[in-house]
């Protein structure tokens, strides 16, 4: 399973990235604004300092709604690195804007996708990545992770190509358990990530075996 980093934060991507296990950066426009990055020129300039620090996939978010301003806004971040990857909204022009970028060759996210129907139509009109939001459904006492066991058993039946992202992970068990339901990537915050290395066996096993080493 791929790992993305679900941030904006130079910062925090720089340290996943020296970890040496991050594959990809998810971003948003609350991710942005969280970070205080504010004017096209500075967003744009944003998606390409992140592509500078990662050797994967970076979504970067389209904020038009209608087919012609995501054709647009999609080309527009898609030529401003190699690595970029247009993030669309599933609604229905983002079905409409997923086949025209599929069609050209441009990679896709889809986004904000909370059922196996929504998914469904995603990998019909050739989206790169699903991006179903776990942690948001569970927020509304739905299982989050079970819509992924759902997807990832569709898309095999069918062979579709598009890979499962799971989106809105809250903690390292989303992580555990997307990965046991075969998703092929989990966008997280860092501190899901750093927390997958915590065990305080490990912890009392090490300072043991440093104790030990002195006598
Ligand atoms: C990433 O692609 C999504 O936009 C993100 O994971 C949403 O996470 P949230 O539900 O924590 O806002």
């Amino acid at each position: 399973m791929k790992f993305f980093i679900d941030t904006a934060n130079l910062d925090q991507i720089k340290e996943a990235q020296d970890l040496g296990v991050l594959d990809g950066v998810t971003t948003n426009p609350s991710l942005m604004a969280k970070e205080g990055i504010k004017g096209e020129a500075n967003i744009l300039k944003h998606y390409v300092d992140i592509c500078n620090i990662v050797t994967g996939d970076v979504s970067a978010e389209v904020i038009s709604t209608d087919l012609k301003g995501m054709i647009a806004e999609g080309e527009h971040l898609a030529s401003l690195h190699k690595q970029i990857v247009v993030k669309i909204p599933m609604i229905k022009d983002g079905v409409k804007a997923l086949k025209y970028f599929s069609s050209k060759g441009i990679k896709t996210n889809c986004t904000l996708v909370f059922s196996a129907g929504q998914a469904l139509l995603a990998a019909k009109a050739g989206a790169t990545y699903v991006s179903p939001f776990i942690g948001r459904l569970d927020d509304i006492s739905y299982d989050g992770v079970e819509l992924i066991n759902q997807i990832v058993h569709i898309y095999r039946v069918y062979d579709y190509k598009t890979q499962v992202l799971a989106a809105s992970i809250r903690h390292s068990m989303h992580i555990i358990r997307c990965a046991e339901a075969g998703a092929d990537v989990a966008t997280c915050p860092l501190s899901a990530i750093l927390d997958l290395l915590k065990h305080p066996l490990t912890d009392i096993g090490l300072a043991k075996f440093l104790a030990d080493a002195k006598k």
